[in-house]
């Protein structure tokens, strides 16, 4: 499988050539080597990654490895080194497939997306391979590089530093011939890794926000449909959806989906039926109730707007919901893991925001005592 496949030529997908172009032209005029752009989640990041951007690089005549490192949390290192091989490897089994003689040895042709390899690649002597052998291997050869990390706030955590400080060491004496993307889904961790001195990737790459999909992406899709259903929506019925559906992509798509297959009940029935299920009080809940009292008690107060969390005031109604003194390292755990689980985001120093709005919306309805 090749690093950047992803999903088989999707009908769907609403194609950005001139984004993808942009981020490769600046690389191709050495104004950058390396660059960092985040979006919420469902917004678009990774499709982009794998439908628009690898592929245009490749046509530039990069070789491109992709990795995602949310899927691979715990081992970020081994993600990476197994996209580099992976890469790598192409271009030797495409050589061996030339050759009808000799069988192509494609080690991860079963993996289904390339975010979720395993670092199965193994060296000779069949130990894992390190960063330094992807390193030297990728050295071998003379093409430009592309070198896509998708989720990359993984990388921010305090265990991978040393990892982190060799990578950046590498790609550094590598900038005319490697290209960097980081993605994130938290604009907030990722300016950590990359604003602040004391980090490996201090000043090394520019970050900026994707930009959204919008009325675009929109208008094509509605078209699509159109041309496949018996009763077509209206341009502007298809763009009130997507505002309802606080301009999500993802949930866009099961908007469509819906009312294809309940072309009769209209648009406005798929639309409440989508609201229903994405915004569903059933997934919220179970979300609310895999968290830890103290993660439920921070996460309210954030939900409420208390912008001091760590004040008498906030740990004191910490400590009444839990039933037991709460102290600031409480918070500061709490906070640790709801910011690790994506749940929440750090707008600026001390300031918060759950991530994802309608989770907000339903815990405020909670402590409002509406469920
Ligand atoms: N360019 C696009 N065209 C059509 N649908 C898209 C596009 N980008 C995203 N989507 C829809 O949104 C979903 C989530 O996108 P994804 O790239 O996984 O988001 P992210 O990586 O930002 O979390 C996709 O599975 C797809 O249904
Ligand atoms: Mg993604």
């Amino acid at each position: 499988m090749k690093p950047h496949d992803g999903p088989v030529s999707d009908l769907w997908h609403f194609a950005r050539p001139e984004l993808a172009e942009g981020y490769l032209n600046a690389f191709d005029l050495k104004l950058s080597s390396a660059r960092g752009f985040f979006a919420p989640r469902r917004m678009g990041k990774t499709e982009f990654l794998l439908q628009d951007l690898l592929p245009a690089a490749q046509k530039r005549g990069y070789i491109v490895a992709y990795t995602n490192l949310w899927d691979n949390r715990a081992s970020p290192e081994a993600a990476l080194v197994a996209a580099l091989f992976d890469a790598l490897g192409l271009r030797s089994a495409q050589a061996l497939s030339a050759r009808p003689d000799r069988p192509a040895q494609r080690g991860n042709a079963d993996a289904k997306t390339p975010g979720t390899l395993e670092a199965k690649v193994a060296t000779c002597d069949g130990k894992e391979p390190t960063l330094q052998e992807a390193i030297r291997k990728l050295d071998e050869q003379r093409k430009t590089f592309l070198l896509v990390i998708d989720e990359a706030q993984v990388l921010a955590r305090t265990a991978h530093s040393d990892f982190v400080h060799a990578l950046r060491a590498a790609l550094d004496i590598r900038k005319a011939r490697v290209k960097v993307i980081f993605t994130g889904s938290s604009g907030t961790a990722l300016r950590a890794m990359f604003a602040r001195p004391s980090e490996p990737f201090y000043h090394w790459a520019a970050l900026e926000p994707l930009p959204p999909l919008g009325g675009g992406f929109v208008d094509f899709t509605v078209k699509l449909m159109n041309s496949m259903a018996r009763k077509p929506m209206t341009a502007k019925q298809g763009r009130r959806a997507f505002t309802e559906l606080n301009d999500t992509p993802e949930f866009f798509r099961r908007f469509i989906e819906r009312y294809m297959l309940h072309q009769v009940l209209g648009p406005d029935s798929a639309l409440r039926y989508t609201k229903a299920s994405v915004f569903s009080d059933e997934h919220l809940h179970e979300a609310w109730s895999d968290m830890n009292p103290a993660d439920q008690a921070v996460l309210t107060l954030i939900a409420r707007g208390d912008s001091d969390l760590h004040s008498a005031n906030a740990l004191g109604r910490i400590s009444a919901s839990l039933e037991k003194t709460a102290t600031k390292s409480t918070v500061a755990h709490a906070l640790r893991r709801l910011q690790a689980g994506n749940v929440v985001t750090r707008v600026s120093f001390g300031e918060y925001r759950i991530e994802e709005e309608a989770f907000a919306d339903w815990i405020r309805q909670r402590t409002a005592g509406i469920r």
